[in-house]
């Protein structure tokens, strides 16, 4: 898909479908190489992670398991508040194992600080963050990301998983929305 086969409400092509998997590769091949074949539990973070999640599992060679949470973060319009409510639970029992949380993107982390405590406190082996996208605001939140793909602009993306009013996710390329489908606010 090229600028002009987009909608009126994408601004542009932020990653192009190539750049986004060639770095899901590399992020694929450190983390072989951190876990070194120990059974790793991917923790998707539904629905945002889905896209990042089928494809980083399947350039994996480590035996992973996969698992799902839904978290509703209150806040006002665009921006979350660190006030979390648990949707969609986990289905595994995380003690002792080794957790991968697989994100589509950090803007405050607020929503993902509140995550690192809720499953830490189940005592999991190891519990590390992979996120595909960083938006600038994320360095103010204490939370170590060990695995980030892109760090982007403050800016509205949609794609590739993100999405606008449940539009969008099933683009396979990360974009920029138009501000004037979103007021302006990112
Ligand atoms: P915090 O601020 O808690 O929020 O890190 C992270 C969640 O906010 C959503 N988010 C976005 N969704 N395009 C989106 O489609 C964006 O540019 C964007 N920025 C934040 C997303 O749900 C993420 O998990
Ligand atoms: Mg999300």
């Amino acid at each position: 898909m090229d600028d002009k086969d987009l909608g009126a409400d994408l601004a542009g092509v932020l990653i192009p479908e190539d750049r986004l998997q060639a770095k899901i590769r590399e992020l694929a091949a450190t983390v072989d190489a951190d876990y070194d074949g120990r059974d790793l539990l991917l923790v998707g973070v539904l629905k945002g992670a889905v896209m990042v999640m089928a494809d980083l599992a399947r350039a994996l060679h480590s035996p992973v398991s996969m698992d799902w949470m839904a978290v509703s973060s209150y806040g006002s319009g665009t921006k979350s508040s660190g006030v979390v409510r648990i949707l969609k639970d986990l289905e595994a029992d995380i003690t002792d194992r080794h957790v991968l949380i697989v994100e589509d993107i950090i803007d405050s982390g607020l929503t993902l600080s509140w995550l690192v405590s809720n499953l830490q406190s189940r005592n999991p082996a190891s519990l590390e963050i992979c996120a595909l996208l960083r938006k600038p605001e994320a360095v103010q939140t204490e939370i170590d990301v060990r695995y980030v793909g892109f760090d982007i602009p403050n800016e509205f993306v949609v794609g590739y998983g993100l999405d606008y009013d449940e539009k969008y996710r099933n683009l396979p390329f990360v974009g920029t929305l138009a501000p004037h489908v979103y007021g302006g606010r990112a």
